[in-house]
């Protein structure tokens, strides 16, 4: 499909990346069709990443994306979702291949400054979750 949904995350707000980040993103030919600067609170976060309730990881990671603003994306192009994936390189940035977004701007996999969508339904679910149909268009 060619939409996918995306979170520059509060580690690359709060470092200043944002504006670069987006460059990337809309250089590398994705149309930023919904776009909102905003922040999760520990319920909403814990709503948006509910698919890992159950891992080690999951209060971690709740409390990470909550403590500072976000923003939040649809992005479309073709093959937006896998292509996304790889752009944005590794949820381990020490893994991430060299030029992707999280080689170049995360630091750790905790602090990993985007979130890609990993399937068609997930992106919809994502999308939805930060925008109503009048925002999305
Ligand atoms: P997102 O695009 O943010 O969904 O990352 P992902 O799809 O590459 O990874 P996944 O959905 O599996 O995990 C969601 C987030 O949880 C990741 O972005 C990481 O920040 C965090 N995470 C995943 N695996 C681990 C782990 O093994 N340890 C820690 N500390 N955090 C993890
Ligand atoms: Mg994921």
């Amino acid at each position: 499909t060619n939409r996918t949904f995306t979170m520059i995350k509060p580690d690359a707000v709060a470092n200043g990346h944002a504006g670069a980040i987006l460059d990337r993103i809309i250089k590398a030919g994705y149309k930023v069709v919904a776009l909102k600067y905003t922040k999760l609170s520990a319920e909403t976060a814990g709503q948006f990443y509910a698919v890992h309730s159950e891992r080690p990881f999951y209060k971690d990671l709740v409390s990470f994306m909550s403590q500072g603003p976000i923003y939040a994306a649809i992005l479309e192009k073709d093959n937006a979702i896998e292509d996304f994936r790889k752009f944005i390189g590794a949820t381990d940035p020490a893994k991430a291949d060299a030029g992707t977004i999280r080689a170049d701007f995360a630091k750790s996999i905790d602090a990993n400054a985007i979130h890609g969508s990993d399937s068609d339904e997930n992106a919809a679910i994502e999308g939805n979750f930060f925008f109503s149909n009048f925002e999305r268009f």
